[in-house]
Parts: C-alpha cells; sequence; structure tokens
C-alpha cells in the first residue's frame, strides 16, 4: 500500500491540477490486487505509477478507459494578441492524454504509409512560416532540429530511460521542462502532417523526422531515415527521468542542488546536471561562465547519452550550425519572459509559453524578433539555415569574450567585432579547452566531410536510441542533399536579401 501510495504521488506530477482530487478518490487496492506492491522495486513501481496517471486522466476526462480523447480538452481563451498555432492542443494535449494505435495497427498503417511524401511534405513545412509562429529567417530548421534533439537526448544508457520512441515530450514531464520551452510551437506546427497521415506517422516518428529531414533539407547529407517508432497515450514513461519522486528513488541526484546533479556520476542512473534540462546548463556549471569547468559536465552528460568525444564534438557544433538563441528582452525587465510552462498555463485556463517581450518590428509581442525561450540571444553562424562548418572555424579563429546578453544572461561575443551578432555559449567554449575536444574542432573546422561523417553516425544514433520501436522498421535512403538556396533562404537576417 504504501508502495502503491508513493507511485500515485509520482503520477500526480505529470498530471493536470484538474485530475488531482479525483485521483485522491480512486482505489488503491484496485492497482496492486496481490498486495505485493513494494516500494523499492522500480519496475513495480513504474507500471504503478502508470496504472494511476490513467486512472486519473481518466477520471479527469470523466470517459471510461478505452474511450478517452483523441481530441484536446476544451482550448482556452486566446489571449489578447496572440494567435496559438492550430496544432497546439494536439501537440501537447491539456488531456495528459493521447490515443494511439496499437503495434498491429500502427505496423499495418505505416506498410500502408507514403514515405516519400511524407518527407517531401515536410520539407516544404519547414519554409512554410506560419504567422503563429514565424520561422526564423523563414526556416522552421534550427526550431525543428532542437526539438528532435531534446526529444532523443532524454536517453540515458545507465538505466535505458528516455529516447525519442513514445513520442513523449508531448506530455509532461517532459512537455514542462525547462528545457522544452517553446517546443509546443514546433510540435503545434507538425500537426497538420500528423493529420494528414494518420496512424502511420507515429508523433514520435514524426518528432525524429522534422530534425532530421530539415537538415538534410538544409545541406546535411544524411544517409537514411528509419520510420517505426511507437507512441506512447501518456508520459508515464518518462516519470523516472523526473522530476519527481520515482527519479528521486531511480536516479537521484548526487549533489546539494538541483544543477550540481553529477557530482558522483556513477552512484546514478541521471543523465543530466539538472532535472529538467536534457543535458547540461548552457551559462556553465550552476550557470558561472567557466567554459574549463564545463568540460567535465559534458563529457559525464553525453557519456551517459551514449556519445563519445568525437560524436559529442560533432552532434554540439553541427547542431549549432542552424538556428539560434531566443533571449529578446531582458529576464530582469520583464517576469517569466517567455510565459508559462504547459503544466502551469493549463492548471491556469491559458496557453503555453505566451511570451511577453515587446516586438520593436511592430510584430507580435512574444513571437519572431520578440521570442525569448532561453534568454540567450544571438545565431551561431552567418548561414543558420545552412549545413556547415562555419561554428568550428570562427571558435578556433576568433578570440571570444563573455558579457551580459540582451536576454539577462552571460554568452559570448567575438572579441574584436562585438557587434556581430554570432555568439557562443559558454559549452561551446568550452569544446577548446580540453585537449580531446580540441582535437576534434580542429578536424572539423579544417575537413567538412570529416563532420559530415561524424555527424551522421552521431545524429542517427541520437535518433534510433533507446526503446519504443516497432517490429517493424522501414529505412529510405536520402540522396544527396538538395543545392543551397533550392529550398531554404540562406542570409543570415531577415532584411537581407534572398
Ligand atoms: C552542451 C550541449 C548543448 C547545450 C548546452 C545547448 C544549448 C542550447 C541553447 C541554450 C539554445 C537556445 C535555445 C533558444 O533560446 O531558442 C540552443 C539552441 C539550439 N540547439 Fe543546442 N545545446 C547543446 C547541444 C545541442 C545539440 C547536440 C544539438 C543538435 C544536434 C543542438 C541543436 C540546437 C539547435 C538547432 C538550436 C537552435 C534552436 C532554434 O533555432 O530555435 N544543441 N541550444
Amino acid at each position: 500500500m504504501a508502495g502503491l501510495r508513493h507511485a500515485a504521488a509520482l503520477a500526480l506530477g505529470a498530471l493536470g491540477v484538474g485530475a488531482l482530487w479525483r485521483l485522491a478518490l480512486a482505489q488503491p487496492e484496485e492497482a496492486c490486487p496481490s498486495g505485493s506492491c513494494a516500494a523499492d522495486d522500480p519496475a513495480l513501481l513504474q507500471k504503478q505509477a502508470r496504472a494511476s496517471t490513467r486512472q486519473a486522466i481518466h477520471a479527469g476526462l470523466d470517459a471510461p478507459l478505452g474511450q478517452a480523447a483523441a481530441q484536446p480538452g476544451p482550448a482556452p481563451p486566446v489571449p489578447d494578441g496572440w494567435e496559438p498555432c492550430p496544432g497546439l492542443l494536439y501537440g501537447t494535449p491539456n488531456t495528459s492524454f493521447a490515443k494511439a494505435p496499437s503495434e498491429e495497427e500502427f505496423v499495418a498503417a505505416l506498410a500502408e504509409l507514403d514515405l516519400t511524401a511524407v518527407m517531401d511534405d515536410m520539407t516544404q513545412l519547414m519554409t512554410d512560416s506560419q504567422s503563429c509562429w514565424p520561422g526564423d529567417w523563414g526556416s522552421y530548421v534550427g526550431l525543428f532540429t532542437r526539438l528532435t534533439w531534446h526529444a532523443a537526448g532524454t536517453f540515458r544508457n545507465t538505466d535505458g530511460s528516455g529516447g525519442d520512441g513514445g513520442g513523449r515530450q508531448r506530455f509532461d514531464p517532459e512537455a514542462s521542462w525547462e528545457d522544452n520551452t517553446n517546443l509546443d510551437k514546433a510540435r503545434g506546427l507538425l500537426w497538420p502532417l500528423k493529420e494528414k497521415y494518420g496512424d502511420g506517422l507515429s508523433w514520435a516518428d514524426l518528432i525524429a523526422l522534422a530534425g532530421t529531414q530539415t537538415q538534410w533539407a538544409s545541406g546535411m547529407p544524411f544517409k537514411e531515415f528509419c520510420f517505426g517508432r511507437l507512441d506512447d497515450e501518456d508520459g508515464a514513461k518518462s516519470l523516472p527521468l523526473g522530476p519527481g519522486e520515482m527519479q528521486e528513488e531511480m536516479a537521484p541526484c548526487t549533489g546539494p542542488v538541483n544543477g550540481m546533479c553529477q557530482m558522483q556520476p556513477n552512484e546514478t542512473a541521471l543523465a543530466p546536471t539538472t532535472v529538467g534540462l536534457i543535458y547540461v546548463n548552457p551559462g556553465g556549471p550552476m550557470g558561472v561562465p567557466d567554459p574549463a569547468k564545463s568540460v567535465d559536465e559534458i563529457r559525464v552528460v553525453f557519456g551517459k547519452m551514449g556519445h563519445d568525444d568525437k560524436a559529442t564534438v560533432a552532434l554540439i557544433g553541427g547542431g549549432h550550425a542552424f538556428g539560434k538563441c531566443h533571449g529578446a528582452c531582458s529576464k530582469f525587465e520583464y517576469e517569466e519572459p517567455a510565459g508559462l510552462p504547459p503544466n502551469m498555463a493549463f492548471a491556469e485556463g491559458t496557453y503555453p509559453y505566451v511570451g511577453k517581450c515587446p516586438n520593436l518590428d511592430g510584430g507580435v509581442t512574444g513571437m519572431g524578433n520578440a521570442t525569448w525561450t532561453s534568454g540567450f540571444e544571438g545565431p551561431w553562424t552567418s548561414t543558420p539555415t545552412r549545413w556547415s562548418n562555419e561554428y568550428f572555424t570562427y571558435l578556433l579563429d576568433y578570440e571570444w569574450e563573455p558579457w551580459l546578453g540582451p536576454g539577462g544572461a552571460i554568452q559570448w561575443r567575438m572579441k574584436e567585432n562585438p557587434d556581430d551578432p554570432r555568439m557562443r555559449l559558454t559549452t561551446d567554449i568550452a569544446l577548446i579547452k580540453d585537449p580531446e575536444y580540441l582535437k576534434y574542432v580542429e578536424l572539423f573546422a579544417s575537413n567538412l566531410t570529416a563532420l559530415n561523417e561524424a555527424y551522421d553516425f552521431s545524429w542517427t544514433s541520437l535518433t534510433s536510441n533507446g526503446g519504443g520501436w516497432s517490429t517493424k522498421k522501414i529505412c529510405v535512403p536520402y540522396g544527396p542533399p538538395p543545392a543551397p538556396g533550392a529550398t531554404t533562404p540562406t542570409s543570415m537576417l531577415n532584411t537581407d536579401p534572398r
């Protein structure tokens, strides 16, 4: 019984508050009929938590098990001046639940799916910038690459938890992690493809494809993409990732505070330094901009994610070829400038992440050039919608200095060219503060083919790691990516000629 109470409490962390009082009425014995619940049996705890989550979700929906909503719950009122993307509540269900096909149904539907059409549609979507969340430089390659990375980067080789399989980033706890700020927009933008292709296109495949296809269309020569990831119906399998009691039990933080969780990395299955981040603090350990100290954190965290030094450097610098950081206004001037995470927003009957930065270009508050996501600001390269190794060449060729950026966080700029918008995070600078990492920075700066091969390998393993795959996996080979400019804008600023 103690075990069940414990598991039920864990499940609560993954639910909206509306369901809480109903869960209190649930009959614990029903979920533990044999009386064999053991507080120290992680598998049993997880099973019980899942049952409790379901129970509460279904109670909250007033629908019997098996008939619960494939549709989102009632839409909250739209805040003044805000325009939620039509698919937002499908990508982040405010019911914490979405019906998924059985494995058998999925495999049958996948076999019928026109995979090339799905992939072509994703390429089109990349530059189909929507007014509900405009793409930076007219492209979603940065946003979608971060989406895929954050869904897949939860994998830990310590106990096999996490990974993109299951598509659980749609649900709490992951949906409300600080690191996943504004990824509700990315998932919402993907909904038209999910709606069009139905059961054969799982959310987990759609999320993995979003970053892979758009990077390929922007010049990164991937060899293939494999479909076949199953969807979960809720976020229960992510409870061991935290935050919550199940994570504290299965994968505790081994430091005195959240943020120092890898003080004894061999003593815990937990992978990130901070529960709620996918990996490390981008601003350095506990936000202190010390790149040399950041090295150890990166090595431990990426090691637990399953990547060696070469793959780690390829992933960080390759990923940051694309997109930008968002910190349009100072967090010291605007409280919670990104708005509220889904769990708090839904509890308050509003939309997640309604940003607060004023749009100085006359656009909508909190989006486009007025977006606040991490509080850092700026792109890494001069062609953030096009694959390149410029991240590495500039890291080596220029001296970088720390400064307080417009979002209120310390970031790095080129000392001899402080007005250049290109930036680096403390964790980026870390890659030249360690001899092993430096070796690969030098390799990738001088040899684009070496970067292509290392990135293809590490991205493919990133997006394949973990469970949640069906018995049927279908891989589609890629040809050479389209030539520059054929599908993506290549200029750096919105105002640059295209
Ligand atoms: C030490 C590891 C890493 C840290 C600390 C880090 C940190 C960050 C931060 C703070 C942002 C800004 C988010 C925003 O304000 O919008 C960001 C963006 C981004 N990251 Fe990373 N990152 C890491 C590794 C990676 C990896 C491995 C990839 C992919 C392989 C990646 C891909 C991206 C992309 C594409 C963006 C741009 C998002 C956009 O344009 O909206 N990052 N990262």
